[in-house]
């Protein structure tokens, strides 16, 4: 653990991004974010990493200044395949207000794609994982189920439509998610990437030390998740995460195998869960409307009981 007194935010809490402080009014945010590709077109590739790379400062309540391109590239593809993966990322970053100003590639068996982000944030304004508060409020601003849309992509069997909707929802930046939970002041945030809802979920009580409670009926799901689910489409890495969070998750009985694994599915530029007291909500409901969030679901609460473990309901 890396302790400074001008860490705001470090490692210890798991949190999206390191906080910076530089002077009393201002902040940076830092992360890394990239991965290989999760659909075959390359500028849409770009598209969703540089989304999901920005998406660590928005969970922090930042705004990204700054980035860096990490590529890694097979040296045998063709170049224009790698200029349509960076002109993704520089389209996706100009809509933030972000500049790609570098970056570093490597030659790699297999592509991957990402960015080093530097945001800024007023110290004392930024959002942790781990300041959740019993009572709160849980809620979350994207439909999940984008890894196993993508699984089935990979195993040709997505529809098109199906998977043109969760690209567009991959692509959407959660800047005006974030910029909405700060007009409102809120007390937590993560944003849910790889390890899945109950994955980020179990970061954010683990860090608050308390619990929480999902009602899995509630949770907005992708349209065409469940047909994929019933054809027993499934990532390895929603199978690992349903493992690595079996110590903390406490499943209601009636819910099924699929109900489970969806609520662990492993996103790709998920949106933002944010954990609101309860007068605030309807605030923030109607914010992230004002923002044109289209998805703002009310999933779950924050408990004093059963500090580090989420009871899911069906
Ligand atoms: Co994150
Ligand atoms: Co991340």
């Amino acid at each position: 653990m890396v302790s400074h007194p001008d860490l705001l935010v470090g490692n210890d809490t798991g949190d999206d991004a390191a906080v910076y402080r530089l002077d009393k009014n201002t902040a940076i945010i830092v992360t890394v974010d990239f991965f290989t590709p999760i659909t075959d077109d390359p500028y849409e590739f770009g598209v969703i990493a540089a989304a999901n790379s920005l998406s660590d400062v928005y969970a922090m309540g930042g705004k990204p200044l700054v980035a860096l391109n990490i590529v890694g590239f097979p040296a045998e593809l063709a170049v224009d395949m790698l200029g349509d993966v960076l002109k993704g990322g520089y389209d996706k970053a100009a809509e933030a207000g972000c500049l790609i100003v570098g970056g570093h590639t490597v030659d790699d068996s297999e592509p991957k794609y990402g960015l080093s982000v530097v945001g800024l944030i007023e110290p004392g304004k930024e959002v942790s994982n781990a300041k959740a508060q019993p009572g709160d409020v849980l809620v979350l601003t994207k439909p999940i189920g984008t890894g196993i849309i993508t699984t089935g992509c990979k195993q040709g069997i997505t529809p098109d439509d199906i998977l043109k909707n969760a690209v567009d929802v991959m692509a959407t930046l959660n800047k005006g998610a974030a910029e909405a939970m700060m007009r409102v002041g809120i007390n937590s945030c993560t944003d849910i990437t790889g390890f899945g809802l109950m994955g980020h979920l179990r970061g954010m009580t683990r860090g608050s030390k308390v619990g929480a409670i999902i009602n899995a009926s509630d949770v907005p799901v992708l349209p065409g998740v469940w047909d994929l689910l019933g054809k027993n489409v499934v990532p390895g890495g929603t199978f690992r995460n349903m493992n690595g969070v079996e110590d903390s998750v406490d499943w209601d009985k009636s819910l099924t195998d699929q109900q489970r694994l969806l609520m662990c599915d492993a996103q790709t530029s998920g949106g933002l869960l944010i954990s609101v007291t309860k007068d605030k909500v309807e605030k923030l409901l109607s914010e992230l409307e004002i923002s044109g969030v289209e998805t703002r679901v009310i999933v779950g609460e924050i408990t004093a009981e059963n500090s580090g473990r989420i009871l899911v309901k069906a």
